[in-house]
């Protein structure tokens, strides 16, 4: 398959490009680089691009004959949203809608989709399954939910195939060591611990210990970022025309922060010092996935299912590049 991966240079975007690329897909990297990095991917599968340069994306398409496209490009700090939902709603909705109709003029119609569980917001029940009603409490969410309403309406009438992928927590790194997670501002939990371990930061801050959970600290469901990688590929593969796929991605079991420190403290052999704070608004307690029907329909299970096995490939990362993607 010819393949277009916009953001292909972010954190999931470039894990899921060094997959495609090792089953020997054809794959096209579209990234402006504003959070993507330059060495995550090859030089030479690289555009440095932005998804308002329609004319661009036009002529790639055209040029590179590309049978589908897997868009990850978007703005994703949650808190960010809230205070500049413009952006947002710019960004993640109304430049994908112009990426749409770029497809529609060239007769592409495979699409899948990077969403999130942040488009269900605070649901009453656990695990959270594909019926779970989706209310997001964020723009960054709403504008997720948005992209797959037009997504579901292009594939009724243009007969488009298209995969909404849920994502529940990424983490991790690719298990060879050349890939991983580099981001500016990190605001995630897993690389915050691993800073705090390594005396980056001067402690690890728990938002809120007063939760209804067993420890009081808010609960995840980690997923390894190889592992949505492969979920991607075997939707790409198996998308038929006017078919519509929704499926949520985690490991089906949720860990809490309290854990996750234990488990990097295990994982490094480093006392992390912590620091209990205050909630953070907009977190709902426990966000756990149901990946039942994935499995059913794509034959996807993920390889890592344990939070340590996860947490030490994300160490490996952190580890050998100190500087991330400016360690060498
Ligand atoms: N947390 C802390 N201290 C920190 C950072 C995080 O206690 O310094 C806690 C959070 O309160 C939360 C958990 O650790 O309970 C995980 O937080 P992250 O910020 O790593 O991840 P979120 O669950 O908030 O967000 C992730 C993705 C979002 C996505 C969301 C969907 O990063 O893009 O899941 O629910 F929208």
């Amino acid at each position: 398959m010819h393949i277009l991966v916009t953001g292909g240079a972010g954190y999931i975007g470039s894990h899921a490009v060094r997959l495609f690329l090792e089953r020997g897909h054809e794959v096209w990297v579209y990234d402006n680089l504003v959070y993507g990095h330059r060495a995550a991917v090859p030089s030479e599968r690289l555009i440095v691009g932005d998804l308002s340069e329609t004319h661009r994306l036009d002529q790639i398409l055209v040029e590179k004959r590309i049978d589908a496209v897997v868009h990850f490009a978007a703005y994703t700090y949650v808190g960010e949203s809230v205070t500049n939902p413009a952006k947002y709603w710019h960004n993640n909705l109304v430049n994908t809608l112009s990426l749409m109709e770029c497809l529609r003029r060239h007769g592409v119609a495979r699409f899948v989709f990077s969403s999130t569980a942040a488009t269900f917001g605070i649901p009453e029940k656990m695990p959270i399954t594909e019926d779970t009603p989706q209310h997001p409490i964020n723009p960054y969410g709403a504008s997720k939910l948005a992209v797959e309403q037009a997504l579901a309406d292009y594939t009724h009438a243009y007969k488009w195939g298209f995969a909404a992928l849920r994502y529940f927590n990424a983490s991790g790194a690719y298990a060879g060591g050349t890939i991983g997670e580099d981001h500016t501002p990190e605001t995630h939990l897993i690389p915050l611990i691993i800073q705090a371990a390594q005396g980056k930061r001067p402690h690890i801050e728990i938002f809120g210990t007063d939760y209804s959970t067993p420890d009081g600290t808010c609960i995840r469901d980690y997923i390894h970022v190889d592992d949505l990688a492969e979920a991607h590929l075997l939707a790409l593969e198996k998308l038929q025309p006017g078919q519509q796929m929704h499926y949520n991605l985690g490991i089906g079991r949720g860990y809490s922060v309290r854990e996750v420190i234990s488990a990097v403290e295990a994982v490094t052999g480093k006392k992390v010092p912590v620091k209990e704070g205050p909630r953070r608004a907009g977190d709902p307690p426990v966000l756990v996935a149901s990946f039942e029907k994935i499995q059913r329909a794509l034959g996807w299970t993920p390889r890592y299912t344990d939070i340590t096995a996860i947490i030490e490939t994300a160490w490996n990362w952190h580890r050998t590049h100190p500087k991330g993607y400016r360690s060498k």
